[in-house]
């Protein structure tokens, strides 16, 4: 294929001088104990994330800085200083305070992308609360999950989340306060636990004393899917903060004058890690945009805040490859400088096509929710490698591991993707599921769940899941989640589900049901199975297709076989079938 990446020679050619400036020595020099130098702590050696990426820089000559650029579905804006955010997310922790929360209790919040959901998840922090930030796009049942299982007592939502929330109050006993945000001064009456965020906010006072938080304190909790029961709570601790910020600062390249825009939401790691934790850290102004995907959107954001640093996902760049370039000669989009990208595979073709419509390529990354912060990297200094995630950050070791996990294998065999254990932001628990934690470690090596290779010259290139676990459009999705939703179908006596490939999301849901005696297979019949799932599922999450089969294939002790319908689907070999139910 043709392509051009960014030689080293061109470096000196480039408009800013990259921050990691020479790979070798770095992976031979770095410290993580000198990155949390670079960061101020606060007294006794206590560490607290929302002190590092808000008041430190409240107290510098930062303060005036715009640290949130606010753009709005309907095209409105606003900006908050590092001094504003300082003093709104003082106020909001005093909330929490006067409401009675203890420290390590959990906080959630489910809402669009406002400013009011980003002061509440730092203010939360400074009081000493474990976090937890939910997609608004969450049905009753996915809120319902997330909260139950870790017994948050706190919840900050909107007027028209609300009725959602109140399907599964009752269910949620531990859950004391519902804080409606009412921007807009909607009608609304508030129910029994709710309070106006609005009238909390006007009566607490603008100064706080930060929560001494331990490095090790849990401090964030996102909920990730699995192969076998519903998500599962990956939990962090505030030193990840140190991960945060070395990564944004050697790999998305944050420089102080840069202008960044991270298009992930709250709700997915990417969108605490990349659109909190990591810029603010390092005191960089960013653009959050409530609005969803539309090309036109998008480029208008890019030029109205002249944005520099563009992180975004690979089905993103896909749709925007193909709303065309003509869309994109609309925009003056002169400022960027610097293009990244995770979540998925990212495909050849998009980099190229990024470079055609952009002068510039998108720098792939890799990382999960598991593991806090980039772990896998092209870097501005290296020649991008098209369909390579890069090499290691500088202060991780990754390696590629035999069947068993026991050996490390030669660059250029397939084996299981693992890091060496211990970096700052490697996740500390699942909520409750320790012994499941401690099984995806194995002789110091996190085994990541993902398939790999390594070329010789330490170049990291995806090959799959090794699980059935479905990633459509960046999102992952248990196949488990959603048989089991489906299978609540009054029509639906068994369910598989796979993903299958799909030009623009990567992979989409696909399930095959087998049906109750008494009903007949019919498209009227697949309409309601699919809207009944929305109501269960995150959007992403429901499936696309459904087809009908009279039995569906099993093993002998009665597990559904993915694997085979997947082959099948495909017309791939169906490789053994030993143990199929007859
Ligand atoms: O399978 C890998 C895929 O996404 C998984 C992690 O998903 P999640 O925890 O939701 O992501 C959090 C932040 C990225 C990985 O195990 N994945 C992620 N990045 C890439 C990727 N697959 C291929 N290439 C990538 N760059």
């Amino acid at each position: 294929m043709e392509y051009n990446p960014i030689k080293k020679e061109e470096v000196s050619k480039m408009s800013v001088m990259p921050n990691l400036l020479d790979y070798e020595k770095a992976r031979e020099d770095f410290r993580w104990e000198d990155i949390s130098k670079e960061l101020d702590e606060l007294d006794d050696g206590c560490l607290n994330i929302a002190y590092e990426i808000i008041d430190r820089h409240a107290k510098t000559s930062l303060k005036d800085r715009v640290a949130l650029y606010w753009e709005g579905d309907n095209g409105e804006g606003e900006e908050y200083s590092f001094s504003d955010l300082c003093r709104l997310t003082n106020r909001f922790a005093n909330v929490l305070k006067n409401l009675g929360l203890n420290k390590g209790d959990r906080v959630f919040t489910y809402g669009d992308r406002i400013p009011e959901i980003y002061i509440s998840l730092i203010a939360a922090l400074k009081a000493g609360g474990v976090i937890g930030p939910l997609f608004s796009a969450f049905g009753p049942d996915a809120v319902k999950d997330r909260l139950g299982d870790c017994e948050a007592r706190f919840l900050i939502t909107t007027p028209k989340l609300a009725r959602i929330v109140e399907k599964v109050v009752e269910d949620l006993p531990a859950l004391e306060k519902v804080i409606i945000i009412n921007r807009k001064n909607v009608a609304y009456e508030l129910k029994e636990k709710e309070a106006s965020y609005e009238d909390l906010m006007k009566n607490a006072s603008d100064l706080f004393d930060i929560e001494k938080t331990d490095k090790e304190d849990y401090a964030i909790i996102h909920y990730t899917s699995g192969t076998t029961g519903k998500p599962k709570g990956v939990v962090h601790a505030h030193e990840a903060v140190v991960g945060h910020y070395a990564t944004a600062k050697y790999v998305l390249d944050l420089h102080p004058d840069d202008i960044y825009w991270c298009t992930a939401d709250p709700g997915w790691v990417t969108g605490t890690s990349y659109g909190i934790f990591g810029p603010w850290s390092n005191g960089i102004s960013q653009v959050v945009y409530e609005g969803g995907f539309r090309a036109s959107n998008w480029y208008k954001v890019i030029e109205k805040y002249k944005v520099t640093v563009w992180y975004s996902a690979p089905t993103a760049i896909r749709m925007l490859m193909k709303a065309g370039e003509g869309v994109v000669a609309k925009y003056d989009l002169k400022s960027l400088r610097y293009l990244c990208s995770v979540g998925e595979p990212l495909n050849p073709e998009a980099i190229l096509w990024g470079n055609k419509a952009f002068g510039l390529p998108f720098h792939d990354n890799w990382w999960q929710t598991e593991t806090g912060c980039i772990q896998i990297a092209n870097y501005p200094i290296q020649d991008v490698r098209p369909g390579s995630m890069g090499r290691p950050f500088p202060g991780v070791t990754a390696t590629i591991l035999d069947e068993n996990c026991e050996k490390e294998l030669p660059p250029g065999k397939e084996g299981h993707l693992a890091l060496k254990a211990g970096w700052p932001s490697m996740f500390r628990t699942f909520w409750n599921r320790q012994e499941l934690y401690e099984s995806k470690f194995q002789n110091g090596w996190y085994i990541t769940g993902d398939r790999a290779t390594m070329d010789a010259d330490g170049y990291f290139w995806f090959v799959g899941r090794a699980d059935d676990v479905i990633n459509t459009a960046g999102h992952l999705v248990g196949p488990f989640e959603v048989e089991s939703a489906l299978m609540e179908h009054p029509a639906v006596a068994e369910a598989g589900v796979i993903g299958v490939p799909d030009s623009l999301a990567m992979e989409v849901v696909k399930a095959f049901v087998s049906l109750k005696d008494g009903y007949e297979p019919s498209d009227e019949l697949r309409r309601d199975i699919k809207k009944f799932a929305k109501k269960k599922l995150h959007a992403v999450a429901c499936p696309r297709k459904i087809d009908f089969l009279p039995g569906l294939p099993k093993t002998k002790s009665g597990k559904i076989m993915r694997r085979l319908l997947k082959a099948r689907e495909l017309g791939l070999p169906e490789g053994d079938t030993s143990t199929l139910e007859e």
